[in-house]
């Protein structure tokens, strides 16, 4: 009998570009989902879903130029089981030397009844036959029985097997609705693993929502049972709630590897940089309080808890912030600092910048520091966004000008620019200065939009701090998020109602 203690290695799948990008108002452009998966990589994930390739260009382009570009991750794509979504998905990922289709098919009794319309002979049979196509293409093949926690066991016992046999590599369980609890869902796994004849020639993964807040907790009692792969997300968004975060799970396996017995490739100090990538890109924050990455996840407020870390750290912290990633230090940058301090501190944020974009953020960094002493952290990650915001056939703001006085309809006058041509128009109507700037957007633009948030807050310290701003809208029943930073905020407010408008563009 083996006596080994070596902890069972977890895959860890991340699905931010994927599920994560389904939450309202997360789409992200090109140049944002190359920048994740980059960090993605740095971060240490084992694959790396990269988009459903059928259901839109945008999907297609980031997963065919990522599987091409990203090496270190098993790149992935989804695909129904049906052919076109298979052969759209082997398309997209056919340049990769290191590539997983995964495909899906609905399996419980309200999927069935009610949305496919099929009895489960037909189920097994499809998902058969999509296995089949999917593996002549590939030999790295996920199958995912969507809403497996309330399909009926012995069946989900059948399609499994049915899809190994047809070649799946990795059986996905799905809590598509966050239904299960940790003790059913850990129940199923072993089922899984007791009664399927050939569970042993793929590895069991799980994929669970946040619906009922129980994500992290499915996935670990799944691994408690025999899973190997987890998805998740970076900061756990996803569909709804969210989807498992990849933060919690990972510091939860590593923290309590007492109880776990497994461990992750995951390289656990790019977890906050990672963290503040997403959120910085998808415009979605981080609450306070959330476990791992949350401002205040280290923070001691009680007098007799900072009294007993000063003492002793492990009286009232279980993990170190370094280990997660919290630098001790915000280095700042100034006007004399070079382009390779800045290179420097862009790498250690998590970006990956060109020669052509160091340029372009060197230019505005240097702008920056003209018109404010300290630039930090904060600032850089805010240049750099600003710039993979901007797309060369988008709208782009040029100038604005504002003639106000409180309780009088403003006068603005905004210039914005597509391609070499400008379009200018003055607007005398509006609330304050930003309606009124809105409204010429929209003037210029021809789009409409309900504003349902708008925000300003400082992206880094000080007085002079830029203001970064985030405005949401909602478009034909879609919302869209959009981001602008400036030491001007009526500046920011009005980059980022544009940089919400261009989002609905690339979507039209
Ligand atoms: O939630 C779900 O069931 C999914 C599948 C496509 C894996 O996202
Ligand atoms: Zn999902």
């Amino acid at each position: 009998m083996s006596t080994s203690t070596k902890p069972k290695p977890i895959t860890i799948f991340d699905t931010t570009l994927r599920d994560g990008e389904q939450s309202p108002g997360c789409s992200m452009n090109l140049n944002e989902k190359i920048e994740i998966a980059h960090a993605l990589v740095d971060l240490g994930v084992d694959v790396i879903e990269a988009g459903f390739p059928i259901t839109s260009v945008g999907d297609f382009e980031a997963v065919r130029e990522i599987s091409a570009t990203a090496k270190g991750a098993t790149i992935c794509g989804l695909a129904r089981c049906r052919n076109q979504d298979i052969d759209r998905a082997w398309e997209a990922l056919q340049n990769g030397d290191n590539v997983r289709i995964h495909v899906f098919l609905a399996t419980s009794a309200i999927h069935r009844e009610f949305k496919l319309r099929m009895d489960k002979e037909e189920i097994i049979r499809r998902a058969v036959e999509g296995v089949k196509r999917a593996r002549n293409l590939c030999d790295n093949i996920e199958f995912s029985p969507e809403d497996a926690s309330r399909t009926e066991v012995d069946f989900l016992c059948k399609v499994v097997e049915a899809a190994i046999e047809a070649g799946a590599t990795t059986i996905n369980i799905p809590d598509t609705v966050g239904y299960a609890t940790p003790d059913q869902f850990g129940k199923t796994i072993k089922s899984l693993v007791n009664r399927v004849p050939n569970i042993d020639k793929a590895v069991i993964s799980v994929h669970c929502h946040n619906d009922l807040g129980l994500a992290v907790a499915n996935s670990l009692s799944a691994v408690e049972n025999g899973a190997g792969q987890i998805e998740c997300t970076v900061n756990g968004i996803g569909e709804r709630a969210g989807n498992c975060s990849l933060e919690e799970v990972v510091m939860a396996l590593r923290t309590r590897a007492d109880v776990y017995h497994a461990a992750t490739r995951i390289n656990t100090p790019r977890l906050v940089p990672t963290s503040r990538l997403v959120s910085n890109i998808t415009s979605m924050q981080v609450q306070r309080n959330k476990a791992i990455v949350g401002r205040n996840a280290f923070a001691h407020e009680a007098g007799i808890h900072q009294d007993g870390v000063l003492k002793e750290r492990t009286t009232y912290e279980i993990m170190r912030p370094e280990d997660v990633g919290f630098s001790q230090t915000d280095l700042v940058l100034g006007k004399h600092s070079g382009r390779a301090a800045l290179m420097d501190r862009a790498r250690t944020l998590g970006y990956h910048l060109d020669e052509e974009q160091l340029k372009q953020v060197f230019d505005d960094f240097k702008k920056l520091a003209d018109k404010k002493k300290e630039v930090y952290d904060g600032d850089i990650a805010a240049l750099i966004e600003q710039r993979h915001t901007q797309i060369a056939d988008q709208w782009q703001f040029v100038s604005y000008n504002i003639e106000a006085t409180s309780g009088q309809s403003p006068s603005a006058s905004l210039t914005l620019a597509r391609g070499d041509e400008q379009f200018t128009v003055t607007q005398t109507c509006g609330d304050g200065p930003l309606d009124a700037l809105f409204h010429a957007i929209e003037e210029i633009t021809g789009q409409t939009v309900v504003v349902r948030d708008f925000r300003v807050q400082s992206a880094s310290r000080g007085k002079d701090a830029q203001g970064e701003s985030i405005v949401e809208v909602e478009h034909n029943g879609r919302v869209y998020r959009g981001r602008g930073v400036s030491t001007d905020t009526v500046e920011a407010g009005t980059r980022a109602f544009l940089n919400a408008i261009n989002r609905i563009e690339i979507d039209s």
